[in-house]
């Protein structure tokens, strides 16, 4: 059993001094004051504690692309961040569109990951959107089902597979990017494109998609869900649909709400990601759209690659950044030190909403409930330093940021998947 003395946490967005006693999987107890002989006792000096989090959309790239970024290194970064459960994309080499494709990955996840990963299934096999994946014999290990990378195109094969993901009980979970508007675009289309006389990706490129599937998801019943919504039609599209009560929701990145295109200062591939950072009223859009609940939850779209990859201009770089590390301590930092979120709506957005949202048996701190919690110094800072990653990535245009609210311990059920060596020097955790 370990006991964990004098931690904060939250109740009714109040923090309150806890003690937290752990037995195995589970946390046996939460009260003011435990005296129990456990043989494992630590204090954590009025530090926050937080239900751990939980991110539906991360890239752990294993198998197929270990060169970018592994299981073994992923999991740590994620547990670094305060994550204990994650949903791996499919974009993988071989793409998880069977039961054999697919046990690979879990193989490898029950080998080397620190948290619980819980692995996306393809929507089409290979991600092609030609042929549909093997959604039955998926469905039982799945989380759900998304080709994630790329938009479904044709309407017909995504009304289908809503329809037997509804039979099944699963989600989608859509990249909503309709290939005809890409135009090669590798930024958004907006004023600083034009500026750096750069190809722009409209924002109706995502949102046309989000109309189609909304209307899809009401005449098939599915539980669908938008990845990475960027633009304020997209906000639009979705809050109407909740109003006539389609089952949508949908999740926004910390990048997209914290900065925008205008941050973008030259063209340098360290910026790109799909979806592009959008215009300064489309991060309002988020920003509004998080807080009135329209947009559900955060995600951190965690996309790791090759330094090689990213290290130039817009046009030839890999999309994608990473975020399992900071998204916790950025959006602290730039969103509650400043008071626009409470810290009690940033965590029930990472934590208790996407549990509920997906119905998971996760997501809170609760007698008999799993001890998968982080432990959080809201005084700490760091500098973000990529060199300092666990990740195989590197690729982060937030170099040098000062950022607030450090995680310094993480248990995944009951058991420690991270710890800052500075802050527990016990050498039996
Ligand atoms: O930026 C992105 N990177 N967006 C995506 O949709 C895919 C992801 C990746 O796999 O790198």
């Amino acid at each position: 059993m370990l006991l964990l003395k004098n931690g904060q946490i939250l109740e009714n967005g109040i923090l309150v001094k806890k003690d937290i006693l752990v037995d195995g999987k589970k946390i046996l107890k939460i009260a003011e004051n435990i005296e129990e002989k456990v043989d494992r006792v630590l204090d954590l000096a009025g530090k926050f504690v937080s239900p751990g989090f939980i991110d539906v959309h991360v890239h752990w790239r294993e198998p197929g692309f270990e060169y970018k970024e592994n299981i073994y290194h992923a999991s740590r970064a994620a547990a670094r961040g305060g994550f204990t459960t994650v949903m791996p994309m499919p974009n993988l080499n071989p793409v998880p569109d069977n039961y054999e494709n697919l046990k690979l990955q879990l193989d490898i996840i029950e080998r080397d990951s620190v948290i619980r990963a819980i692995p996306y299934g393809a929507i089409t096999k290979g991600e092609q959107g030609r042929e549909y994946a093997e959604f039955k014999e998926l469905a039982k290990y799945v989380f759900a089902f998304s080709d994630d990378g790329r938009g479904v195109q044709n309407a017909n094969m995504m009304y289908e597979s809503m329809k037997v993901a509804a039979k099944l009980g699963k989600a989608i979970v859509a990249h909503c990017e309709d290939n005809s508007l890409i135009r090669g675009g590798c930024m958004h289309c907006g004023r600083r494109s034009r500026e750096l006389g750069l190809p722009g990706i409209p924002s109706i490129c995502e949102s046309v998609q989000i109309a189609r599937d909304v209307l899809l998801a009401e005449a098939s019943g599915c539980h669908y869900h938008v990845c990475h919504v960027s633009t304020k039609e997209s906000v639009r599209i979705v809050k109407e649909a909740k109003k006539d009560g389609i089952k949508v929701t949908c999740e926004v990145c910390p990048h997209h709400l914290i900065s925008d295109e205008m941050d973008i200062p030259d063209n340098n591939g360290m910026w790109k990601m799909n979806p592009p950072l959008r215009s300064r009223e489309d991060r309002k859009a988020l920003i509004a759209g998080l807080l009135d609940g329209t947009i559900d939850i955060i995600a951190t779209d965690h996309a790791p690659h090759a330094t090689y990859e990213k290290e130039l201009p817009m046009q030839k770089a890999a999309f994608g950044i990473v975020g399992s590390e900071t998204a916790f301590s950025q959006l602290y930092t730039k969103f509650v030190k400043t008071g626009i979120f409470s810290l009690d709506f940033l965590v029930e957005v990472m934590t208790k909403r996407v549990a509920d949202i997906f119905d998971l048996p996760f997501g809170t701190l609760e007698e008999n409930g799993y001890a998968d919690l982080v432990v959080i110094d809201l005084e700490k800072s760091l500098t973000i330093n990529p060199d300092n990653f666990l990740s195989k990535g590197r690729n982060t245009p937030y170099v040098d940021e000062e950022i607030y609210g450090i995680p310094v311990l993480t248990l995944s059920e009951g058991k420690i998947a991270y710890k800052d060596e500075e802050v527990f020097d016990i050498k039996y955790l």
